[in-house]
């Protein structure tokens, strides 16, 4: 089924310049970018992105992570998108992502992990009404 995700390339990865590498991979991957933009976050959109976060041991952290500095916000479409970019984004801990992931290639540590990928139709609809509202 055709579907869309939304991604995040995170501020460790748009710091280090790793903006086209990585949409490189989805690109290859036959995943199509409808929609992209570059923009800092705002604590009102960073805690409406990650809210059922809240309360977690690592919130704080998370939050003041995804405003530190831009981030790129894009829409990928393709077949199983959701699945497919879970899958060529890798686990959340770097360490323990597979070879040739985006994680893998280019995160740090979990609490900088480069990527951020929608986990179900549901929340990919709820994060694109947030990143790109009216669309
Ligand atoms: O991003 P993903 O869906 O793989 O992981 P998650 O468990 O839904 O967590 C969301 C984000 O919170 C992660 O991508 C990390 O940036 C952050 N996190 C963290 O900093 N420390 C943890 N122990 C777990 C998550
Ligand atoms: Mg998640």
């Amino acid at each position: 089924m055709v579907e869309r995700s939304l991604v995040l390339i995170k501020p460790d990865a748009v710091e280090r310049n790793l903006i086209g590498k990585i949409l490189t991979i989805y690109e290859d991957n036959d995943l199509k970018i409808v929609d992209m933009k570059l923009t800092k976050v705002s604590r009102e959109l960073a805690e409406a992105h990650y809210i059922e976060h809240k309360g977690r041991d690592y919130y704080e952290n998370l939050i003041a992570y995804i405003t530190r500095s831009a981030v790129v916000a894009v829409v990928l479409e393709g077949e199983d998108a959701i699945a497919q970019v879970r899958r060529l984004n890798g686990k959340t801990n770097p360490a323990e992502a597979e070879e040739g992931t985006v994680r893998r290639l280019y995160g740090l540590a979990t609490n900088q992990n480069s990527v951020h990928a929608s986990d179900s139709p549901e929340n990919a609809q709820r994060e694109i009404g947030i990143w790109f509202p009216g669309k």
